[in-house]
């Protein structure tokens, strides 16, 4: 997407071919800074401490530190402990196992003379696969909201709510949940995004909104609470959000905070969807609550809040008593029953196993 004048994805390879550049997202939405990762060890500290992030961007990021490895040492068992070593890294978004797999699952056959090189190429058609997959879960989750702007008096906004960051920043280009935004927008249709702060770190805050700013998306931010009370007063119209493991049943592993948007739908009457690119699907869980691991992030996130001061310092605070300890799980299950449909690149699901497999047989 756009960053001023300029085309940017989240990730690129550098102009040699061996190490690759990204967006470093922690100082967003107060300053850009691209910065290179050129080792294993970079690419797992960019990961782990959320320099990108988002499930389809952490794949795309551990199949490139798979080749990065493979330049060191090609050898088996490089190539297994890097398997290991990024696949700690992040927990719960379901697109780093699949990426690791599916690198491994290439190279291994290979001689070791032949895998950095099959492996940089194979990082970059993941990496292209993304744009694709997102471009397509645009098309149909815009038949979505242009069905919900046809049920309203002309020139009236479609009302979307959205939690975390399911946008550009957190895939290669366009987003999962936003791509049917910009479509919308596109096409002429007026669409208003609320966009969920999202506590602890501030996701939709300092990313969605900065998205919604560079593309010019009209955009209200609220606090994560304030859903319930938008839903019962009429001014949501769906929500949209992302996930970072759907299993097949249909239960969706997001952002924490949101299963608690979920259940205020349900009980306000307002579509809730979910933006699914087919990475993200987990065929081998079935119950999510009781099956997907969700990660323990550090309590720092809780009690310290990243802002920017009047004189232009971006610095940390702390915003509660030095002897409170604070628990933060970084995900939550939304039970399928409570999702209206899974958005996927090969059209809208049932969020059920009949439903995903009538999409994916295979
Ligand atoms: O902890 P994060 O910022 O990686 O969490 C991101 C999310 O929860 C997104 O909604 C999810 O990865 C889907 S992104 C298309």
């Amino acid at each position: 997407m756009k960053v001023g004048d300029r085309h940017y994805r989240t990730i690129w390879p550098t102009s040699d071919g061996r190490a690759i550049e990204i967006i470093d997202q922690r100082w967003l939405p107060h300053e850009f800074r691209v910065v290179p990762l050129s080792t294993v060890d970079e690419v797992a500290t960019a990961i782990r401490d959320m320099w990108v992030r988002g499930a389809p961007l952490i794949g795309v990021t551990a199949a490139y530190g798979v080749a990065i490895a493979m330049l060191g040492d090609p050898s088996d068992a490089a190539l297994d402990s890097t398997w290991d070593y990024l696949h700690e890294t992040r927990p719960t978004a379901i697109n780093l196992r699949w990426a690791l797999d599916d690198m491994r699952n290439l190279l291994r056959p290979l001689p070791p003379a032949e895998r950095a090189d099959a492996a940089f190429a194979r990082a970059a058609e993941i990496a292209e696969e993304d744009v694709e997959l997102n471009r397509s879960i645009g098309r149909h989750g815009l038949t979505i909201i242009r069905q919900i702007a046809a049920s309203k008096p002309e020139g009236e906004p479609v009302r979307i709510l959205t939690h975390c960051n399911a946008g550009w920043l957190a895939t290669v280009d366009y987003g999962t949940a936003t791509a049917p935004i910009y479509l919308a927008l596109e096409e002429g249709i007026p669409v208003h995004v609320y966009v969920d702060e999202t506590r602890p770190r501030n996701q939709g805050a300092q990313l969605t909104a900065w998205e919604m700013v560079g593309q010019e998306v009209p955009h209200t931010l609220v606090v994560d609470n304030a859903g319930g009370h938008l839903m019962q007063h009429g001014l949501i119209d769906m929500v949209i959000v992302g996930t970072d493991r759907t299993t097949r049943n249909g239960d969706v592993c997001n952002k924490i905070g949101t299963y608690l948007k979920a259940l205020a739908a349900r009980d306000n009457g307002v579509p809730f969807y979910v933006a699914l690119p087919s990475p993200t699907i987990d065929w081998t869980v079935g119950d999510g609550v009781a099956e997907i691991p969700i990660e323990e992030r550090s309590s720092d996130e809780v009690s310290l809040v990243w802002g920017r001061t009047a004189d232009g310092k971006v610095m940390q605070v702390r915003i509660s008593p030095d002897a409170t300890e604070a628990a933060n799980p970084a995900f939550d299950v939304t039970p399928a029953r409570l999702v209206t449909g899974l958005i996927t690149e090969r059209g809208i699901a049932e969020a059920s196993e009949t439903g995903l497999r009538g999409l994916f047989p295979r």
